[in-house]
């Protein structure tokens, strides 16, 4: 579950979170930029950040890892090195931090023992045969290093500063960017299954919920709120992207 908080009071809202959901369900607090750079006549910095506090109700929450694609700046930065068949590469050590007493990776492969205070990535038998399907690159000094082609990486993980900036031209005062939305739905949720958002107020996470296949329950209890909500779905295909159904309730 996701709880967002302006920055005033973010760290008051990690204590009741901590509360509720118990301190090892908390898995990250994220930045998220949400504005372009202001400038305030008062004293103290621009303020273009938002506290998104990340918990999950279970030990075990759905999670289907979110990856960002390469730009073309991270390509040519992190995958310097072309091979013969043009296929962009790096190079990892063979080798990782600690030493193990047990097992082959403590041993000597190709007459090289693992550096000290290191061991084998993995077990020489491994590292033969990668060698032997020219996954090894070895330096003019004779140091073995793993290679990594770019086209077998899935993107990269996504890192707790998030840049989602808000619309310009809110229908409703607190609006959220519905990018953001559903990037957290698609992340912790799968389709069918059930999004609450107890604070809907322009309804964003009931639209990122409905377009995504996923049942929602939102709650609000100003009636302005409900009418961008119900204008928002309303305005939506949904016929065409979801078998989603909803009807408002009132209390
Ligand atoms: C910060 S806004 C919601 C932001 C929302 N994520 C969005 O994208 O607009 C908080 C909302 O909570 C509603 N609210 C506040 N107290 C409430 C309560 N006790 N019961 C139901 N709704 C409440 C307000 O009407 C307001 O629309």
């Amino acid at each position: 579950m996701t709880i967002e908080a302006r920055h005033k009071i973010g760290h008051y809202v990690k204590l009741i979170m901590d509360e509720v959901f118990g301190r090892d369900r908390f898995r990250n607090d994220i930045t998220r930029i949400k504005c372009n750079p202001k400038n305030f006549h008062r004293k103290g910095y621009g303020n273009i950040k938002d506290l998104i506090l990340f918990y999950s109700k279970t030990a075990t929450p759905t999670w289907n890892d979110p990856r960002l694609s390469f730009s073309e700046d991270d390509e040519e930065r992190l995958f310097k090195k072309l091979d013969k068949n043009g296929r962009r590469y790096t190079t990892i050590p063979l080798h990782a931090p600690g030493e193990t007493s047990q097992g082959n990776t403590s041993k000597e492969w190709k007459g090289i023992n693992p550096p000290k205070g290191r061991h084998w990535r993995t077990d020489p038998a491994i590292l033969e045969e990668w060698d032997k399907q020219g996954l090894i690159e070895w330096s003019v000094n004779g140091v073995p290093r793993k290679k990594i082609f770019l086209d077998e990486r899935n993107g990269k993980k996504m890192q707790d500063i998030w840049e989602f900036k808000d619309p310009q031209y809110p229908q409703y005062p607190t609006e959220k960017s519905l990018e953001l939305l559903k990037f957290i739905v698609q992340a912790s949720s799968n389709e069918g299954d059930l999004v609450l958002d107890c604070f809907a107020g322009s309804g964003t996470t009931l639209v990122a919920a409905h377009t995504l296949n996923r049942n929602w329950i939102g709650i609000d209890k100003s009636e302005p709120a409900i009418q961008v909500i119900k204008k928002r779905l309303n305005d939506l295909p949904s016929h065409l992207f979801s078998t989603i159904e909803y009807e408002f309730l009132k209390g």
